[in-house]
């Protein structure tokens, strides 16, 4: 597909009002996304688990308006008003609207929530920027009628195979503004694995949106536990943006984007062969690869804290004592995400009671396993 199969055909329903609401999950990356070129394209495929209970559920409100060229909207998290949020959602409206044309003819009322705190840590843009083009999407089915899409039958008949087409269609389009809104975001619509960014080996994989993985998976990998141990609960100091610009003009940039691909290939085949050893070694090693890139751009940051290397020295430690197939990954902050098979829940909730727990800001972490994706509510 091209950019251009996103542009909205013209709108023959008439629709004055009406709401929708939608939960996306967050989703945490495998082989990371870090660098990306305008309109929010990443420079590397990157492939992720989407997760089930970390999400937010948004409420979409939208009633006709005069078309005088603005957006028009209010935004509340748990009730409250929010209008910090403004301009991020007004950069969004202004990224899609070539393939949301109706944003200037409705007021909106976006009312969002997250299952997990705000203040975590944990970035919500994943599961809030998915949430929300899920909703507008939505919005545009109503506003085109099944009937008026290309190669379906007038009478608006749909057999099964059109319908699971159209569905299909949809959902590629949610997850192409997803991905404008922000880049990850387009990785949490579906589940359980899902690549983002053109990958050689990876048919249907585009630069566009996110794919659900294609190939067999393992059944060491279906079942996969994520405990996101929350060290560190302050505001992000690097903005995402500003974190993916620093890969511009970066002196491993080139070779960076090269070995996320060369990772891709080689989790293909550790995913449909069960081998969770290297699989550890992939997933720890992009870790700490995408917090080599910050250390070395220019300016250069440290996001892990003390206690970050603390945990990953004990999750080091009781891999060697144990034996126990628990890994690490972190997002460009100083949170650790424990990832583990499901069988070892248990054992390692209590490794994590025991000894990691002291190393997370009040005592807190959160409990989440892989998912299948967004769904309407
Ligand atoms: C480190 O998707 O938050 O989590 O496209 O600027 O919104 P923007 O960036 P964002 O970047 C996430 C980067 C990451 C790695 C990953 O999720 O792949």
């Amino acid at each position: 597909m091209i950019v251009q199969d996103f542009v909205s055909k013209p709108f023959s329903k008439h629709i004055s009002n009406g709401s929708t609401t939608w939960s996306s999950p967050s989703n945490i990356a495998l082989v990371k996304y870090w660098g990306k070129r305008e309109p929010q394209l990443p420079e590397n495929p990157s492939i992720s688990f989407t997760l089930s209970n970390c999400k937010t559920i948004t409420t979409l409100r939208y009633s006709e308006k005069k078309n005088d060229g603005n957006f028009s909207f209010d935004i509340f998290l748990d009730g409250e008003k929010k209008d910090d949020f403004k301009h991020k959602i007004d950069t969004f409206f202004n990224r899609i609207k070539a393939y949301a044309p109706f944003l200037e003819h409705y007021h909106f009322t976006i009312e969002t929530k997250n299952t997990f705190p705000h203040s975590s840590g944990i970035a919500s843009s994943a599961s809030g920027m998915s949430a929300l083009a899920l909703c507008l999407v939505d919005l545009e089915k109503e506003l085109l009628q099944l009937n008026d899409m290309e190669g379906f039958s007038a009478n608006g008949d749909l057999s099964s195979e059109k319908k699971s087409l159209l569905d299909d269609y949809f959902l590629k389009k949610a997850s192409f503004l997803a991905r404008l809104g922000s880049g990850s975001a387009c990785r949490s619509l579906q589940g359980p694995l899902v690549v983002w960014g053109h990958h050689d080996e990876i048919e249907g994989s585009t630069d566009l949106f996110g794919v659900s993985y294609p190939f067999e998976v393992h059944k060491h990998f279906r079942n996969y536990q994520d405990v996101i141990l929350l060290v560190d609960k302050g505001e992000k100091q690097v903005s995402s943006t500003i974190g993916h610009n620093l890969m511009h003009g970066h002196p491993f940039a080139q070779e960076r984007f090269k070995q996320a691909n060369r990772n891709i290939s080689t989790l293909k085949t550790i995913l449909k062969e069960g081998n969770v050893d290297a699989f550890i070694n992939i997933v720890e090693s992009e870790a700490l690869t995408l917090h080599a890139m910050m250390m070395t751009s220019q300016p250069y940051f440290i996001l892990m804290k003390p206690n970050t290397l603390k945990i990953i020295n004990s999750i080091w430690d009781f891999r060697k004592k144990t034996g126990s197939k628990l890994c690490f990954t972190l997002d460009a902050g100083a949170n650790v995400h424990v990832l583990f098979p499901g069988n070892e829940t248990q054992k390692v909730l209590d490794f994590i009671n025991n000894e990691l727990v002291v190393y997370c800001e009040n005592g807190n972490y959160i409990c989440d396993q892989i998912g299948i994706g967004a769904k309407k509510i």
